[in-house]
This record gives structure tokens, sequence and C-alpha cells, in this order.
């Protein structure tokens, strides 16, 4: 059975509260719901972590070798700033998806940057919670095609 880590940064458990008009209304826990009832569909097994820590991240990404198939990431606010997430996704090698809700891209130009774009197989930004089953679809796919 296939093994997806989906790994969510900082203030990701505040959705619902934070900024409703960027990220919508629904929740942290229905977010969840919506990946876990998805994993359950494709008959996946799925972890979900989320931290406001940059270390813990890296831990966990860490952590995944040899364990996971894939990971699912959605770096939040480390996305612009994180050296560190970029080598340890570089060091593991574990096929990797990063997701954002938004488009960060059309948002603030200091959101334009991400450092880990290029350690991961792709990026999905602007779907809203759709990005995380889509990017799951995607792992599935190119884990299962080889
Ligand atoms: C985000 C986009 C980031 O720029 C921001 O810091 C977040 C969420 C997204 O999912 O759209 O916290 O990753």
């Amino acid at each position: 059975m296939i093994k997806l880590l989906v790994l969510n940064g900082p203030n990701l458990n505040l959705l619902g509260l934070r900024e409703p008009k960027l990220y919508g209304t629904r929740s942290y826990d229905e977010l969840c719901a919506m990946i876990r009832a998805h994993a359950e569909r494709r008959g996946i097994a799925v972890e979900i972590v989320q931290t406001n820590h940059e270390g813990v991240m890296v831990d966990r990404i860490q952590e995944a070798r040899g364990v996971f198939d894939g990971i699912v990431l959605n770096p939040a606010a480390y996305t612009h700033t994180s050296v560190a997430l970029r080598d340890c996704l570089l060091a593991v090698g574990i096929p990797t998806v990063e997701v954002h809700l938004t488009d960060p891209a059309s948002r603030e130009p200091f959101r334009a940057v991400s450092y880990v774009r290029d350690a991961c197989l792709a990026t999905i930004c602007g779907h809203g919670f759709d990005g995380y089953p889509e990017a799951m679809d995607l792992l599935l796919h190119t884990l299962t095609k080889c």
C-alpha cells in the first residue's frame, strides 16, 4: 500500500479563522477529513502532520525516509524563507508535491519565491482544498507508473 505524508506548515491549523477572504471558511479539521476520505477512496495510507516549527518540518521529512513513498507539502510561510527545507527535500529524495491553497505568486512580491519548488515534482497553487487530493493523485500516478 502506498504511504503518503501530508505535511502542513505554520498557521494552517488556523484555517477557517485566518484571512477567510483568502483561505475560505472551512477549518483545518475539514481539510484533514477531506484528505482522509480521498486516501480511503484511493486505497492509500496517509499521515497528516501540522506544525508551526521549521525544525519539526525538517525532522519529519528526514524521518519519512524509508517510511513514506511520497510527501504532499504545504510549507506555508517557510516556502519563502527556508533553505533548510529545500536542503532536506534534496537530501532525502522522496517524491514531493508542493501545494498552496492560494496562488502565492499573485499576492505580495515576497511570496513569488519558493525555496522548495525545484526540489519538488510539481507545484499545485490556487486550487484551495482541492489541491491536496490533486497532489495525492499526482503522487499516486507517479509512484505506480514505474
Ligand atoms: C500558503 C501561501 C503562503 O504564502 C502563506 O504563507 C501560507 C499559506 C497557501 O497555502 O496558500 O501560510 O502556503
